[in-house]
């Protein structure tokens, strides 16, 4: 896909929402359809260890859900770097991606492209899947990694969604529960 295009759209639904350590020549919220946010992918690598992985978000199929993002236009070759998450089982998937900015809206909501998202699946050796509520925030509240504390990711994903002014109630619930449970993990709110 894509190839003779020196562009791409990259669509980001986790660390990528508030964070991109690469270059980029566009950045706009977008959402993408059928597909839904899920704590259901295991992080022994980046969000927590081997003994104590911690979760991080992926898509699941979901028929007419909606998720909220960013998208990226970058160049084609900054993708070269981040196929290395593929080794944690992230695989690449073509998507549609529907912008939310105000230029969108000015565009009478018409305004999308086709672009690409990471999506780690129940193949991949580190999926944990679904559990219970207080299962997954215990696990997350104890995780810790290379690139910081699980909690600390959790907030940072619910915080750039409100900021996005979005609605997320698997993520939402689960900031929430976290709060509950560590009051002092997410001090900024
Ligand atoms: C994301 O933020 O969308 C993302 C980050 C790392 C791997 C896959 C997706």
């Amino acid at each position: 896909h894509f190839e003779g295009q020196s562009k791409v759209w990259l669509f980001g639904y986790g660390s990528l929402i508030w964070k991109a350590d690469f270059a980029w020549h566009q950045r706009r919220p977008a959402v993408i359809h059928d597909l839904s946010r899920r704590f259901w992918q295991g992080s022994h690598d980046h969000r927590g260890t081997l003994e104590a992985p911690g979760r991080v978000a992926t898509l699941v199929d979901e028929p007419g859900a909606e998720c909220l993002g960013m998208a990226y236009l970058i160049d084609r070759e900054i993708l070269a770097p981040l196929d290395l998450r593929e080794k944690n089982g992230y695989l690449r998937r073509v998507t549609t991606m529907h912008f939310v900015d105000k230029a969108a809206k000015a565009d009478n909501a018409t305004d999308r492209a086709e672009g690409l998202v990471y999506i780690a699946t129940q193949e991949n050796t580190a999926w944990l899947g679904e559990a219970p509520l207080t299962g997954m925030v215990e696990q997350i509240s104890q995780a810790h990694g290379p690139s910081g504390a699980n909690a600390e990711y959790l907030h940072n994903l619910a915080d750039a969604l409100r900021e996005l002014g979005g609605h997320d109630e698997h993520v939402f619930t689960l900031a929430d529960t976290l709060r509950e449970r560590m009051p002092g993990s997410n001090p900024q709110r």
